[in-house]
């Protein structure tokens, strides 16, 4: 075989192999029954890294789910953090990170040590920060049925029938 000849070779196998990979794409995108991932975050890279900065620093994944993560050794049925701003505003959120007994605000049904902890000793800029990113976690409208099922499940211990 030529050089020429080779290069188109190759050429055309990288056409076929590219056609078919876009059209196993289509074929999965196209599924009507898969949506996609519902949970979305309109804040900016640096608004995420300053909250997850904290998020880590005071164990939240202890015992929320965030983006899916969790810490897998610790059982706690607190609401999963996925979508939680379809819910609540940003001025809820400071509120309630602000709170001395965050009890009064969303009442709990767990153990004293399980229960969601007051974060009113951080800065009010760091108050504000985590506010605002729990705000921008935003859940498709498709999925926001499923969220208030989970987080009323979560928190009363009940099943949501409704
Ligand atoms: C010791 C476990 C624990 C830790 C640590 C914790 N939480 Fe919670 N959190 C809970 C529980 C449990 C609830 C549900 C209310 C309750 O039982 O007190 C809750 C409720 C919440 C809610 C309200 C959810 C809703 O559906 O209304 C938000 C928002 C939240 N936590 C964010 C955070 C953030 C951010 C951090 C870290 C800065 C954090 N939590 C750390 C246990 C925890």
């Amino acid at each position: 075989m030529r050089k020429g000849e080779k290069g188109i070779l190759i050429g055309s196998v990288v056409v076929v192999g590219l056609v078919i990979a876009v059209r196993f794409m289509m074929g999965h995108f196209d599924a009507s029954d898969d949506k996609g991932i519902p949970f979305y975050s309109t804040a900016s890279p640096e608004l995420r890294m300053a909250a997850m900065k904290i998020y880590k620093q005071e164990n939240c994944k202890n015992c929320h789910t965030l983006w899916t993560v969790r810490d897998m050794m610790r059982k706690v049925p607190a609401p999963a953090l996925d979508g939680i701003g379809s819910l609540h505003d940003e001025q809820w959120f400071y509120e309630y990170f602000s709170a001395p007994d965050p009890q009064q605000i969303v009442p709990s049904r767990l153990k004293e040590e399980f229960r969601m902890p007051s974060f009113a000793f951080l800065s009010e800029q760091e108050r504000r920060t985590l506010a605002q990113y729990m705000a921008s976690l935003k859940v498709e409208d498709w999925y926001l049925p499923a969220v208030k099922k989970d987080e009323y499940e979560k928190l009363t211990g009940k099943v949501f029938n409704q």
